[in-house]
């Protein structure tokens, strides 16, 4: 493995390390990360305890949650995986997506449509340093980060999907049906409901068909000893408001 490489260590707890010089303290003992230049990935590699790991390829998720930075509140994976499957979605759409926030959402999008392209409007200027700094830390190319009031107008055309997390997104309903391909998809992410009513108001004022919302909910459940749901945990992040262009 190469000099700075991410690299997954997997055993009793899991590490997110760059391959390298420096010494990684853990509960499970100390690493040393130069023994990983020797290494491939699948190979084990030991703590000053000998407890052993695994060093696998990080997924993006990997990257994501363990390294790079939050701002805002993100779309968490359980709403963003539910925009795929509900839109369906070709690997090569044209994506726009408002707020970038920190950008966990369009660098969900660009990687499961890596041969298409997602551009995301961010009207912060240190949020979007921001989000190209973690963009930079999944290796995508296919995103385009635009400082930019997504309410002053939306560049592109024959657009796929657009995906909206942002205050006042009712306000881009109109520009985005002008802008959607026949046949595309709005998706709306709203925390509050007052939100998703006001966007269901907006976009009953045009061609819009299989207009639906819901909230994703999910529950672990804890199996040892005793088998029943965790009682606390993330219970609300936000509704999803879905909505496709006629013409
Ligand atoms: C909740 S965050 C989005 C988080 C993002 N979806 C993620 O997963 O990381 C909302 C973002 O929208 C941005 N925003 C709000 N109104 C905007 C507008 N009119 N144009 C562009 N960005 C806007 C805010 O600055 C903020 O960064």
């Amino acid at each position: 493995m190469k000099e700075k490489e991410h690299v997954l260590l997997i055993g009793k707890g899991t590490y997110l390390v760059q391959v390298g010089y420096g010494k990684l303290n853990t509960e499970f003992g100390i690493f040393d990360l130069s023994e990983l230049l020797k290494k491939d990935y699948g190979d084990k590699i030991k703590t000053h305890f000998g407890e052993e790991f695994v060093a696998v390829k990080p997924s993006l998720l990997d990257i994501l949650l363990k390294q790079a930075k939050r701002l805002p509140q993100i779309v968490t994976t359980k709403d963003a995986s539910l925009i795929l499957a509900y839109t369906g979605i070709s690997p090569d759409s044209l994506i726009v997506d408002a707020g970038a926030g920190s950008g966990f959402l369009s660098i969900f999008l660009a990687y499961y449509c890596e041969q298409g392209k997602v551009v995301t409007y961010e009207k912060k200027s240190n949020f979007a340093k921001v989000v190209r700094e973690n963009i930079e830390l999944t290796g995508l190319k296919n995103i385009t980060v635009k400082e930019k009031d997504i309410t002053k107008g939306i560049d592109e055309k024959n657009v796929d999907l657009i995906t909206l997390d942002m205050e006042n997104a009712e306000s881009v309903v109109e520009n985005s049906y002008k802008v959607l391909k026949p046949g595309g998809w709005l998706v709306v992410y709203s925390p509050y409901i007052e939100q998703v009513i006001a966007v269901r108001k907006e976009l009953d004022k045009f061609n819009f068909t299989l207009i639906k919302t819901v909230e994703n909910i999910t529950r672990e459940w804890r199996t040892s000893y005793h088998t029943l749901p965790e009682v606390s945990g993330v219970m609300h992040t936000g509704w999803l408001t879905f909505a496709r262009k006629v013409f």
